[in-house]
């Protein structure tokens, strides 16, 4: 059956402006971030510690995270991909951090200058100190279902890297469709998979990008398989530098609408959310993608 409520974990500040070609005023993401907290959702990927020439969109992190010292009652995570990565975010005080390993070889090497089992190593010692620290740890698995370089992904090669970041210690996993390709079909095998290797659906979320369209479809169907964490971005922006062809997230409007539908709590006030991505796409200066905002937009 369905669950009766879903956590969705909210992107769109970390891997929305990642993606932007433009970068973002510091001040413009804090305030997008303290909007998204006013519309009720509880988990806001924040930013990311990642090397500044990577990504330039984040370099302003030691920067953002101290304007949302006053967001109470919101988990606000962020990405550390190695030990000097959770070193700044420490140093700042985060209390939920992510690493984001691939299944992939050709997606490792892209996005970490690494292969799976070398970035697997580099994360071994981030996830044990972090929890040491306390902090929760999310990981990331991309490619799950397809990569732009190698095609389809066999579910066998996905459980392998997944049950490894879970042996690491990592507290939950995050299933990205980093390209969008996944259908539900894909979704209930891998899922089932999983379950037989022993990770715990509890443990588990998914992070479907829209490129054709399927992301609700996906969301739906692992929703039936027992995944009650949602990760969503507002307006639905989103995509990764590192992968082409990929485009933005499922957009958090278009996951409440339908959530709302079948009678499960999200927390969220749809409308609110909708002037907030609103408000984004006219600092962004182009209109969302979301189907969902646009049909709630009266102008
Ligand atoms: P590298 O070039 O191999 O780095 O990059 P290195 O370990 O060789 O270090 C080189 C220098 O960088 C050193 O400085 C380090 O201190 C410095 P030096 O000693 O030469 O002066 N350095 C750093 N500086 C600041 N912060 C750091 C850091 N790390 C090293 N954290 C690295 C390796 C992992 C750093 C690089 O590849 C990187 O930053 N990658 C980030 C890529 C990224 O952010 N991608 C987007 C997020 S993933 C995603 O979007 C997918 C997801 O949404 C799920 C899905 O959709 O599938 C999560
Ligand atoms: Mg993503």
């Amino acid at each position: 059956g369905l669950p009766a409520r879903v956590r969705i974990h909210e992107v769109g500040a970390r891997d929305g402006l990642q993606n932007e070609s433009a970068v973002v005023p510091t001040e413009v993401k804090a305030e997008f971030i303290h909007r998204l907290a006013a519309a009720g959702l509880t988990t806001i990927e924040a930013t990311s510690f990642v090397h500044p020439k990577w990504v330039p969109q984040l370099a302003d992190a030691e920067q953002l995270f101290p304007r949302l010292s006053d967001i109470a009652g919101v988990d606000l995570p962020v990405l550390v991909p190695n030990a000097r990565g959770l070193a700044r975010a420490t140093e700042l005080g985060v209390g939920r951090v992510a690493v984001f390993g691939s299944a992939t070889e050709s997606f490792a090497k892209a996005n970490l200058n690494r292969t799976v089992d070398e970035s697997l190593a580099m994360f071994d010692p981030v996830v044990a100190q972090a929890r040491e620290h306390g902090m929760h740890v999310r990981g990331y698995l991309s490619m799950c279902f397809g990569d732009p370089w190698e095609g389809p992904v066999p579910v066998a090669q996905v459980v392998r890297v997944a049950k490894a970041l879970m042996d690491l210690g990592c507290d939950e996993l995050s299933l990205g469709d980093t390209i969008g390709v996944a259908t539900p079909g894909h979704v209930t095998a891998l899922l089932a998979a999983l379950g037989e290797a022993g990770v715990a659906t509890e443990a588990i979320g998914v992070h479907f990008h829209d490129t054709y369209g399927q992301a609700l479809a996906n969301t739906y169907a692992a929703l039936q398989c027992g995944v009650s964490t949602v990760d969503a971005s507002a307006g639905g922006l989103g995509g990764c530098p590192f992968a082409k062809s990929a485009t933005g997230n499922l957009a958090t409007e278009d996951l409440v609408w339908m959530l709302r539908g079948l009678g499960i709590e999200t927390g969220v006030d749809l409308d609110r959310l909708v002037v907030t991505s609103n408000w984004m796409a006219d600092r962004l200066g182009r209109p969302s993608p979301s189907r969902t905002v646009r049909a709630l937009t009266h102008k």
